[in-house]
């Protein structure tokens, strides 16, 4: 359904298209979810660039806008907006990998809970040109807390040459088929990313897939060999069926398993045995296997630990030359500044690009689970997107792409939010609000967009990251977490002023041809 309302601004005449409607419900907690079902989902469409000097502009607010498309034109003179947001196209940052979500067992378990018209529904909102098109994918290797039984590839004792290493149930008819089906519904190759828990039992300190455990012996040792060869042997299986890997992490939260007696699956490593595992196992088995070009990323654990981790890992030249990147998750945030933990380490390390690999709403003990149209928890996505992509970060990665309204299933109960809440009883999912803030970035921002410069003619609270695309296009997105509607207008030097407004409690995204 598409319906065109002419709006008189201050600045001169917008035409807003509205693409097909959110089917908003509100169950109190701030804003409105938006409700899918197998014949009927509001989806953003494909975006077609308005010709020169023309901008689009799609806004998502607390008051229940969900990614409005307008279209308004440059202007040769300023509009009298008091700020003034000046793109600065030469000062050049880091290019953009992309966005994404993580197909664990209880995003599959969820997924499959619908009708199969629903669940293409749910997979084409994700991955589709008509969707938010999402590029990454990040894999749990065997299971983890989002699983509903512990299990690893290789639990049979003593299989030091991994010769009963077999996928799961959860992979084989779960994770895989729906892989295989995003990855049909998606334009490019999406770009899958492997993570591990837990080693198996038998070759832990501990001998369980819980609690506080490491390798047992040493790094070159027998349990560290087989256990890189584990990852080989993964990577082995996916490809049987035409899943190929981008990259891995070399391993979930690496400090839960090495500080405390963790709840839930988790494998030891200190930044040093970390470093010796790489270069002494990890890193020369993947670089002889028919797998060296996949990414290896170190930590995949909370940037607090920056940039010292980044210092012990990649200040070794031997483990140094098998890592592409660094992984961090964004629990902790508060006490973990990001100019002195990402920017830090990106300065120190340029060549290795920083990617968060998860975060999730609803975590926080003193604010759990699902919460049904939270605006709060949106703002919370795009002030930590924008806060990560203003200090180098080159991509974000969400947790579980679709969880029950218990915010699981999840076997030590350690529930959580998702963009995507299903009711299987109904054969409906619901879009949260968290889903459109992860859209304002992952539909926009391509593979290879650079950041650049953005100044401001006055102080403001407004959030802003401003990018060129690969066609030369502009994307500015801009964050207002407060109560007030401000005018503000955008000068391009090549094109003149963009008069803009972000409305209270809003996200919006800004793009236009340059050409
Ligand atoms: C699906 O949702 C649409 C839009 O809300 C509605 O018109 C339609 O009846 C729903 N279909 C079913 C099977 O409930
Ligand atoms: C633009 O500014 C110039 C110079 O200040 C002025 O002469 C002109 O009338 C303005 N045009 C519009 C459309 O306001
Ligand atoms: C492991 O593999 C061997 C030989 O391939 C087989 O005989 C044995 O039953 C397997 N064990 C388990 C626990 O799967
Ligand atoms: C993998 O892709 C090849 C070539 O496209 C095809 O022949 C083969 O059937 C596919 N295999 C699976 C398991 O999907
Ligand atoms: C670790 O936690 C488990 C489960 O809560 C408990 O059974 C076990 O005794 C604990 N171990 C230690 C060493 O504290
Ligand atoms: C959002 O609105 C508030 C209130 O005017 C303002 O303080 C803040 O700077 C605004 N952000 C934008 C969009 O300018």
């Amino acid at each position: 359904m598409r319906e065109t309302v002419i709006f008189i601004l201050l600045t001169g005449v917008i035409t807003m298209t509205r693409a097909d409607d959110c089917q908003a419900v509100n169950f109190g907690h701030g804003s409105v979810v938006c409700v899918c079902n197998a014949t009927f989902c509001d989806s953003v469409g494909r975006i077609v660039l308005p010709g020169p000097g023309q901008f689009l502009s799609y806004v998502s607010s607390k008051t229940g806008s969900r990614l409005v498309r307008s279209q308004g034109q440059f202007q040769k003179n300023g509009t009298g907006a008091a700020l003034r947001i000046t793109l600065n196209p030469s000062q050049k940052y880091q290019r953009i990998k992309g966005f994404g979500g993580a197909m664990t067992d209880a995003a599959a378990m969820n997924i499959q809970s619908l009708s199969s018209g629903a669940q293409d529904q749910l997979l084409r909102q994700y991955f589709s040109p008509d969707g938010i098109e999402y590029r990454f994918v990040r894999v749990p290797m065997a299971s983890c807390d989002f699983s509903t039984r512990l299990y690893t590839y290789a639990d049979t004792p003593g299989d030091y040459d991994l010769k009963n290493f077999t996928l799961a149930e959860e992979d084989v008819h779960m994770k895989i088929p729906l892989l295989q089906r995003a990855q049909a519904l998606s334009a490019k190759p999406l770009n899958l990313f492997a993570s591990a828990w837990s080693a198996p039992a038998w070759l832990k300190t501990n001998g369980a897939l819980t609690g506080k455990g490491t390798l047992k012996g040493k790094p070159g040792g027998r349990e560290h060999k087989t256990w890189a060869q584990y990852y080989i042997r993964f990577l082995e299986e996916y490809q049987k069926y035409n899943l190929s890997f981008w990259g891995l992490t070399s391993g979930n939260e690496p400090t839960a398993g090495e500080m405390t007696n963790y709840s839930f699956q988790a494998l030891g490593f200190t930044p040093e045995t970390q470093r010796d595992w790489i270069a002494l196992d990890l890193g020369p088995g993947l670089h002889s296997s028919s797998f060296s070009q996949t990414r290896l990323m170190i930590l995949d654990d909370n940037r607090i630990l920056l940039p010292h981790w980044a210092k012990v890992v990649l200040s070794d030249i031997q483990a140094a030359r098998y890592v592409h990147g660094i992984g961090f998750h964004w629990y902790l945030n508060k006490i973990a500044p990001a100019d002195i933990t990402l920017t830090a380490t990106h300065h120190l390390y340029p060549e290795y690009f920083l990617f968060g690999t998860e975060a999730c709403a609803g975590w926080d003990p003193l604010d759990r689970g699902v919460r049904l149209g939270s605006w709060d928890r949106a703002e919370d996505y795009a002030h930590d997107i924008i806060q990560d992509l203003n200090n180098y970060v080159t991509g974000w990665t969400d947790w579980n792409l679709a969880l029950n309204q218990d915010g699981g299933p999840n076997w030590v109960k350690n529930f959580v939010d998702s963009t995507i809440i299903v009711d299987s009883s109904k054969d409906i999912f619901y879009k949260q609000p968290t889903f459109y803030s992860m859209a304002h970035f992952s539909k926009f921002l391509w593979e290879e967009s650079q950041r650049v410069g953005v100044s401001f003619s006055q102080h403001t609270s407004l959030e802003v990251s401003a990018y060129i695309r690969s066609d030369a296009s502009a994307v500015l997105i801009i964050l207002n977490r407060s109560d007030e509607e401000v005018q503000f207008e955008v000068w391009d030097q090549t094109l003149g002023f963009l008069p803009g407004s972000a409305p209270p409690h809003s996200i919006l995204t800004l793009l236009w041809s340059r050409r």
